[in-house]
This record gives structure tokens, C-alpha cells and sequence, in this order.
């Protein structure tokens, strides 16, 4: 995006979403701010994301939705919690604020509240005020995308589809960033099954921006879910110079990447992916706490592969995270990895911690989830049992709520690793009723993903075991 072309005061006034300040500086920061959030990108030819919040709060320190953004940015990326980070605490503090002595918009206020309630752990309430601001402000780039990232945090695929499908009209093609929104809509759709279509969708933003990362990632995701591993591969490689510059997705990509060679058994070419790329992403950005998915060493040991010191360069990483407790998707990948790499007190630590937070979880969403017999609670011992080699256990514990776990958030392709557990687990298990289920869940999992080499292989593995199919 050009400097020419990022909007003043009077440029934000044209579009209908006027900011309060007066600072056009302060306004053309916050629309680089905001360019860099949807694209995924950092870019240095803007001063990078911290530069621009940096040099907005100088030219207009009592900007509010200066505030919203940077806090925005904190709270949805899940690194930060204002319940232990004190000054994270306090710059939410200075927002709410600076909003009640001054003459916002209406839709300034509703941001504002909608990042209180996000604070707070209500995701969904958060996610229900930014799609109403986007009932009168269809444009409202920020509203969509904060939306869209809480629907993905909640698992509310149908949500996150049709948050963007009510707003699409409006982009025309030649509004900024449309392209964007349709790679936002490709993903709704691809987590609601509609691969065909959000493959076209896909395509068609990516015909606009070849680097647009998040529709190579509904790309990549669509090939994943339908198995198509060869096309998969394809693609990631024929584009890959289209998409490694993006900074902050790049590495996922990679992510899936290696999920491609796993499907195939190629697991040394996975662990050099990820060891390439992924890795310095979490040993030295330290990203666990948005980035607790990129681990495949669960998915690999369940083959039977010894991924070595990795477990515990990444539990290194993770420990700093364990209080947070912010989504359950990364306490539950916290844990796995406090379980790969045999650290008990870490282990201990974390399941004592969500026994606590679930006595009482007030309007926290995430915390709601690990009320006895929830899903959270669940899986967190769930997978205690299965690396305690206990499926038997496993299988009692997850059968029950296998249809709930969406409700921790994350892609369907990421989620998959549960799958895997119930299913490792029921192969293992010494139960004829959960070999049976391992039968069954291998057929269900065989009409939907025809093909599939890894689902081949765990049916030859439970035809060996109990000579099932
Ligand atoms: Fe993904």
C-alpha cells in the first residue's frame, strides 16, 4: 500500500467511519496499522506494525481508536493477558478512559466495548458487537476482521462465514484491500465445507494479490481437507514466493505444508519443514501463545516417529505461556507439549490450573470449557491418559464430546489431531466396543477424505492390531 494512499481525517469522514482526532497523522498510522493486521504482514516500509502503533500514539496520544487497535492487536494475537500482564491491564484501562471524556461515534464507542468484553473472556459477546457495528458500517475493515479471528477462536465456522458473506455486497472491486475480504469469505467457507466454492473464491483474490497468505492458506486448507495431497504440494510450492514474504503467516503455511508430507509418510521431509520454518518462529519470536498449533510432533509420534529434542525446545516456549489461559485450544497444545517432553511439574501445574479457573468462571467463555464434563476438561485428560497409555480411558473420555471439540476453536485441519487421538486410541484400545468404534470412525473418516493415505494407514495398522477391516 502506498503512503500516498493510506487515509487522513477527512479521507476516514468520506467512507461514513470518522475518527476522533485531528491528528491526520495519527489517522494514516492507524490505516497502515490496520492494512498490516489484514494482509498479515509487518511491513518495514511502514515502520512494521510497532513503528506505526509507536508513531500514531506520539502524534495523538488521546486517540482512542489508536488504543483499540493497538490493544485489538494484543488481544486477539493471545500473547497478552490483561489478568496477569499489569501493564497490558493498564493500557486497557487508559482506552476505556480516555473513551468516556471524549464525544465519540457510536461506532467508536461499540469498538471500545467490544475490546472490554473481549478482556473479560466474552469472545462471543465481543464477536456479536463488532457484527453490529458492521450492520451500519459494512466498510468497517477492523470490525470485520476482529470478528472473523473471534469466530475462528470459538469454532463458530457458520459465524465466521456469514459475518463476511452479509458484508461482501459492499466491496466492490474497487474498494482497498476487497481482495482481503474475499480471502476472508474463502475461509468461512472452506470451514463450512463448501471446499469447491471457496476454492473459486480463493482463487479469485489471490487473481487480485498473489500474496494475499490467507487465501493460499484456504488453498492449502481445501487440499488438505480433501486429501488432494499432490495438488496440495503443488500448490504450495509452484506459489511459494508468492507467500513466504508474509511475515506472519508464512510459517503456517509451512505448517500445512508439512502436514501434506505427514499425510504421505514422509515424515523426515515434515520434520525439515518445520525445523526450517516453523520453529524459529516459536523458539525465538516466542509466538506459543498465538502459535501453540503449529506442533505436528503429536501427529507424528501417533506414526510412530521419534521427533528427538523438539518437545522440549518447545516446552521452553510454552512454560512462559502456562498461566495465561487465554484459549483453551493453547492450554490443551501447552499441555501436550508438557507432556511430550516429560515435564511433570509443568503437567501438574496446568491441570491444577484449569481445575481452579473452571470453580468459577464468570462470563470468560474459555474458562467455561473446562467445567467438569466439559470439553476442555475432557480432552486436557484425555491426553494425560493416552501418553500414560491408558485408551481405554481415552476412548471413555472423548467418544462422549467428540462433537463438541470445535467448540475450542481453531480449523478444522487443526482440530484433526484430536481425531487422531480418538482414533489412535481406539485401535489401541483392549475393549471390543472401541476397536469397533475404531472401525467405525475409520469408514466415516474414509467417505469424507476418499483417498487419504494417512487414513489408509491407520486402517491397515487397526486391521493388523484386531484384524478389523
Ligand atoms: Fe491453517
Amino acid at each position: 500500500m502506498a503512503a500516498t494512499s493510506l487515509r487522513d481525517c477527512k479521507a476516514w469522514q468520506d467512507v461514513g467511519m470518522a475518527l476522533s482526532t485531528t491528528s491526520n497523522e495519527a489517522c494514516k498510522l492507524f490505516d497502515a496499522t490496520l492494512y498490516q493486521y489484514v494482509t498479515w504482514t509487518n511491513d518495514k516500509t511502514m515502520g512494521g506494525i510497532e513503528g506505526c502503533l509507536q508513531k500514531m500514539k506520539a502524534a495523538d496520544p488521546n486517540f482512542v481508536m489508536g488504543h483499540v487497535i493497538s490493544n485489538g492487536l494484543d488481544l486477539i494475537g493471545t500473547g497478552r493477558s490483561p489478568l496477569l500482564d499489569k501493564e497490558f491491564e493498564r493500557d486497557l484501562k487508559v482506552m476505556s478512559d480516555l473513551a468516556k471524556t471524549q464525544p465519540l461515534t457510536e461506532r467508536e464507542k461499540l469498538h471500545v466495548a467490544a475490546l472490554e468484553t473481549f478482556a473479560k473472556g466474552n469472545l462471543p459477546k465481543a464477536a456479536d458487537t463488532w457484527d453490529l457495528i458492521l450492520q451500519d458500517h459494512p466498510l468497517d475493515l477492523l470490525a470485520i476482521k476482529l470478528a472473523h479471528d473471534s469466530y475462528f477462536y470459538l469454532g463458530q465456522k457458520t459465524q465466521m462465514r456469514d459475518s463476511i458473506s452479509r458484508i461482501l455486497p459492499y466491496w466492490t472491486p474497487n474498494t482497498p484491500l476487497s481482495s482481503y475480504v474475499k480471502g476472508m469469505y474463502s475461509f468461512g467457507l472452506l470451514e463450512t465445507n463448501f471446499y469447491d466454492q471457496a476454492l473459486k473464491v480463493a482463487k479469485e483474490a489471490l487473481a487480485t494479490d498473489q500474496k494475499d497468505c490467507w487465501s493460499v492458506h484456504t488453498v492449502a486448507h481445501v487440499y488438505e481437507m480433501k486429501a488432494d495431497v499432490e495438488e496440495g504440494l503443488s500448490f504450495v510450492k509452484q506459489t511459494e514466493n508468492n507467500w513466504k514474504g508474509g511475515d506472519m503467516l508464512a510459517c503456517h503455511v509451512y505448517w500445512h505444508w508439512a502436514l501434506y508430507f505427514i499425510e504421505k509418510g514422509e515424515y523426515e521431509a515434515a520434520m525439515t519443514l518445520y525445523d526450517e520454518y516453523c520453529a524459529h518462529v516459536l523458539y525465538e519470536r516466542e509466538h506459543a501463545g498465538r502459535r501453540g498449533q503449529f506442533i505436528s510432533a503429536p501427529r507424528l509420534q501417533m506414526e510412530g516417529v521419534d521427533v528427538d529434542k523438539r518437545w522440549d525446545k518447545l516446552v521452553q516456549v510454552t512454560k512462559k505461556h502456562r498461566d495465561d489461559h487465554i484459549l483453551m485450544f493453547n492450554d490443551l497444545h501447552f499441555l501436550m507439549s508438557s507432556l511430550g517432553s516429560k515435564d511433570r511439574e509443568m503437567t501438574t501445574q496446568l491441570l491444577q490450573a484449569l481445575k481452579e479457573l473452571s470453580k468459577s468462571p464468570g462470563e470468560n467463555y474459555q474458562h467455561s470449557l473446562i467445567r467438569d464434563s466439559s470439553v476442555s476438561r475432557s480432552l486436557s485428560q484425555a491426553l494425560v491418559e493416552f501418553d500414560s497409555g491408558n485408551y481405554d480411558k481415552v476412548v471413555e473420555l472423548m467418544q462422549p464430546i467428540r462433537y463438541q471439540i470445535l467448540h475450542i476453536g481453531g480449523s478444522d485441519a487443526q482440530r484433526d489431531l484430536f481425531n487422531q487421538v480418538l482414533i489412535h486410541a481406539a485401535i489401541n484400545s483392549n475393549k471390543k466396543s472401541h476397536q469397533n468404534l475404531a472401525r467405525s470412525l475409520l469408514i466415516e473418516r474414509d467417505v469424507l477424505r476418499p483417498n487419504s493415505p494417512l487414513t489408509q494407514r491407520l486402517m491397515r495398522k487397526a486391521s493388523a492390531v484386531h484384524t478389523l477391516v
